[in-house]
């Protein structure tokens, strides 16, 4: 049965397009029942609203996340929402929000976990000198890039790489890997 899917995004949403993409070629038996970003400005929308994919800001107030996280919740649930796809959502959630919704968010990290997680993972993992590096989808916990591991891809690093060029190469894996990671999960 088609798994239903709440997206959070805060930037460009590309991972969501993938996803969005793979549900519309029929490669992937899932419905995303809401886009929710923190960002008005989030190009993710923008891709949402021409996709006719349903989507929702809240805005984010760090001095009361609570507010954030109470209204992004309910509405996922209102969605029907299986599961949460953290996809580029650049805010940390607390565990309120975790908790709610526990065993059920997913997120996919640039690097393979547990390496380098946090911030610029791709520049870390070329500050370490790593010959291979990819991508991570794994289910959160309240500690950051961490939790049950549900798919990995890996690339190579080159010796002439940037950070640029380290990072096209792991989103372009992220973008397969993430519906491989959602075809494993099941529908209530
Ligand atoms: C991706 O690299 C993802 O792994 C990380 O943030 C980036 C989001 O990219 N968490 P996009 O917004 O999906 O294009």
């Amino acid at each position: 049965m088609s798994v239903r899917l709440g997206v959070m995004a805060s930037g460009r949403g590309s991972n969501f397009l993938a996803i969005q993409s793979e549900i519309e070629q029929a490669t992937l038996d899932a419905e995303i029942a809401l886009l929710i970003s923190d960002r008005s400005n989030a190009p993710a929308l923008k891709q949402a609203e021409k996709r006719h994919v349903p989507a929702k800001t809240f805005p984010y107030d760090k001095s009361d996340r609570a507010a954030f996280e109470k209204s992004a919740g309910d509405a996922i649930d209102a969605a029907g929402c299986d599961y949460i796809v953290l996809a580029g959502f650049m805010r940390i959630l607390t565990p309120y929000f975790i908790e709610r919704f526990s065993g059920r968010i997913l997120n996919i990290h640039p690097s393979l976990l547990p390496s380098f997680k946090g911030l610029h993972p791709q520049r870390q993992a070329l500050e370490a000198g790593v010959k291979f590096s990819g991508c991570t989808v794994h289910l959160v916990t309240t500690d950051l890039d961490d939790g049950p591991i549900l798919a990995q891809a890996v690339v190579p690093v080159l010796d002439d790489d940037t950070e640029e060029s380290l990072s096209t190469r792991i989103l372009k894996q992220e973008h397969r890997l993430y519906a491989e990671a959602i075809r494993g999960l099941s529908s209530k």
